[in-house]
């Protein structure tokens, strides 16, 4: 086969990573891909927004799988666009990938099919917007409707910075035209929990889960960023939590998507938060998640492209989806300053490559300057590791990053911390 991968992040180059294991795989290509891609696929210059000129490539390559990583062309429709030619594509349409594009969507399906999620409504007033957070208090989340790479969120803890978020998406347009419509949610208090899931239009068969650290700090602090580390399993969630989200969730999605005549393939990835209540939703996503596909596919001992061929042609079963009892950690190594400005073409040294089949270094933002490997934006490496259990793998992963280096270089030092202090208390 001939595989095209759509992107050009970590979460890329590990779908890459494990499409090469697949004896099905012939050549890759990835548009328009990273540094680190460079001796397993062909990078082709297209930008992921070229929908035309994906397409073009695909047919003029005769691809026999396309796999789309972000959700900006998802939204556009792009497999939409393959299919109306007869290509082969992984990924939902753009009716079905509405689902991450806009949160009102999101939301009112889950209202209307009882799927547990946080309180919320809906204004497209902005005078409307504060005058209900002054009368519901705080804390309290206010969300743009539209995407906003990860930044159209905020959990106000006063009344002045929920006022402030309003106005920034509302009046300021601060995110476009994708905050002209605002959700306001009830603050959900729990533990966050990624569940990702490979759905064919009907069946839905859930991936081993992962827990992501979105602010840039250790202990939860500073701004939110688009993931600084991830790592499964995920222990504080018993079976039972998993299954519940599942019964609950996952499968009345699939259901709700059937009822309203929305063909839903491909990875639907659900961000929880395990209340006292029970699972509840905080956002859907359309795609692999950034950075839990680089924790998540390293447990993955069945062929990814198996799979994916089988949601692709809608006869998804739970024997083609095995995993190993191995834990994954994933550290990001990030540019100083993100998720604010921050300088590219930091030129990178240290153990990048020399890995054991242990480790894995899956580049975010990389190029090379001559044979100078650099950085090229925000979340620059993701430094992976498997092991027996979740502190073999974190104590390796962390070895490994003291052992590569760059200007300026940031990474939080309590990944995976929330699981092993958990360990820890039940075995006193
Ligand atoms: P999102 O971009 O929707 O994933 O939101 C970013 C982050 O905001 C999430 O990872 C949560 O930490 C937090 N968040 C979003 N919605 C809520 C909520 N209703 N209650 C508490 N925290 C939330
Ligand atoms: N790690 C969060 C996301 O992929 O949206």
């Amino acid at each position: 086969m001939r595989v095209l991968i759509i992107g050009s992040g970590g979460r890329e180059h590990a779908l890459l990573w494990k499409i090469a294991q697949s004896p099905k795989v012939k050549e890759i290509f990835v548009a328009p891909g990273n540094a680190g891609m460079m001796n397993v696929a062909k990078l082709v210059p297209i930008p992921v927004d070229d929908l035309g000129g994906l397409r073009q490539f695909a047919l003029e390559q005769q691809i026999d799988l396309t796999i789309v990583g972000p959700e900006v062309p998802l939204l556009q429709g792009i497999v939409d666009q393959f299919q109306e030619v007869g290509l082969s594509v992984f990924g939902p349409n753009g009716q079905a990938a509405q689902i991450e594009g806009s949160k009102r969507f999101a939301k009112d399906l889950m209202k209307k099919y009882d799927i547990p999620t946080a309180a919320y409504q809906v204004f497209t007033d902005a005078d409307e917007a504060k005058q209900y957070v002054r009368q519901a208090g705080v804390p309290i989340v206010i969300k743009a409707d539209g995407l906003a790479a990860g930044k159209g969120v905020v959990v106000a803890a006063t009344l002045q910075e929920a006022e402030q978020a309003i106005s920034e998406a509302m009046e300021q347009k601060v995110f476009g035209s994708a905050g002209d419509v605002v959700v306001v949610e009830e603050f959900l208090v729990g533990q966050e929990l990624s569940l990702m899931a490979f759905i064919d239009g009907t069946t839905v068969v859930p991936m081993v889960p992962a827990q992501d650290h979105k602010p840039v700090f250790d202990g939860d602090l500073g701004p939110n960023t688009g993931g600084m580390g991830t790592y499964s399993p995920v222990p504080q969630f018993s079976n039972e939590v998993l299954s519940l989200s599942v019964q609950t969730i996952l499968e009345p999605m699939v259901q709700a998507f059937q009822k309203e005549g929305i063909n839903y393939r491909g990875v639907l990835y659900a961000g929880l938060m395990i209340t006292k209540e029970g699972p509840k939703v905080i956002e859907f996503n359309a795609r692999f998640g950034d950075p839990e596909t680089q924790v998540v596919l390293p447990r993955l001992t069945s062929d990814l492209v198996e799979i994916l061929i089988a949601v692709v042609e809608g006869r998804l079963h739970a024997d083609l989806v095995t995993w190993s009892d191995e834990a994954a950690v994933c550290v990001i190594l990030s540019a100083g300053g993100y998720p604010g400005p921050y300088q590219n073409g930091v030129p990178i040294t240290g153990r990048i490559d020399q890995l054991d089949d242990r480790e894995s270094v899956y580049h975010a933002g990389t190029r090379y300057e001559g044979s100078q490997l650099v950085s090229a934006g925000g979340r620059v490496l993701g430094v992976t590791a498997l092991g027996e259990n979740l502190q073999i793998a974190r104590e390796k992963a962390y070895r490994l990053v003291e052992q590569i280096h760059f200007p300026n270089a940031h990474y939080r030092k309590d990944i995976a911390e929330k699981a092993i202090q958990y360990l820890a208390q039940i075995h006193i």
